[in-house]
């Protein structure tokens, strides 16, 4: 399954979602096509990816079925507008601030499917000390990148160890072959920069050394239970 596909696949049937920087207009494709979803808002922040979202799904006649706005984040939307939020292909921080700047709508939804493209810790930081609880997610593995998939609800969970940021729990939770498989490169890319600094001989980055060292213990008793 590539990343849209799973994307999909975690959108629950709903009478309207919004897409947030829907560029292309794919995800709405696909929602719209499998009747995931009745309508969808298609928003973004620029001129130009909107057009292509219009354009493409006119070209495949979905956009009657579409609302297109033009704007940042969630301030397009109305409160209980969108039961589903999905904002995907962005930076995990940028996907915090855009759910802290409407946090009033974000708390409002169903369902929040989050894919951020990096720093997917910020991301699960975010959710968990801000009243929303991850409720599933995915891994899937495109052209040696791991892409994470989160489904968030307004709720309180909390975890009793900051390794659980950067380490999903849900995944862990699951057993995920590819969830093995993404540990245990980051155990080797986390090995490989604390041999680089040890042959360098430089202590400046003894407390360097001591985070990853300690990092990669945690992550390897998560994997033997
Ligand atoms: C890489 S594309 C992702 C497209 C699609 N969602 C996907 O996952 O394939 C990111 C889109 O987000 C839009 N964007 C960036 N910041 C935004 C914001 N604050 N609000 C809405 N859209 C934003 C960009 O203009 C761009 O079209």
């Amino acid at each position: 399954m590539n990343r849209l596909e799973c994307i999909k696949s975690m959108v629950l049937k709903c009478k309207v979602a919004a897409d947030i920087g829907t560029d292309h207009g794919y995800v709405a494709e696909m929602l719209l096509r499998d009747n995931v979803c009745d309508k969808i808002i298609a928003t973004d922040l620029n001129e130009g990816p909107l057009n292509r979202a219009i354009e493409h799904l006119s070209a495949v006649n979905l956009e009657k079925r579409c609302d297109f706005r033009l704007g940042s984040g969630l301030t397009v939307l109305k409160e209980d507008e969108a039961e589903t939020i999905i904002i995907a292909g962005m930076g995990g921080e940028l996907i915090a601030d855009i759910l802290e700047d409407s946090k009033n709508i974000a708390l409002k939804a169903s369902q929040l499917i989050l894919q951020p493209m990096t720093t997917a810790d910020r991301l699960r930081r975010y959710l968990y000390n801000n009243g929303f609880s991850i409720i599933d997610e995915r891994i899937v593995k495109e052209l040696h990148h791991y892409y994470f998939i989160i489904m968030a609800v307004p709720g309180i969970d909390k975890v009793d160890d900051e390794i659980y940021y950067e380490v999903s729990k849900m995944l862990l939770k699951k057993n995920d072959p590819l969830m093995i498989e993404y540990l245990n490169r980051l155990l080797g890319i986390n090995e490989k920069i604390i041999n680089s600094i040890e042959k360098n001989n430089n202590n400046g980055y003894n407390k360097k050394i001591e985070q990853l060292s300690n990092k990669n213990k945690k992550i390897e008793e998560l994997m033997k239970n």
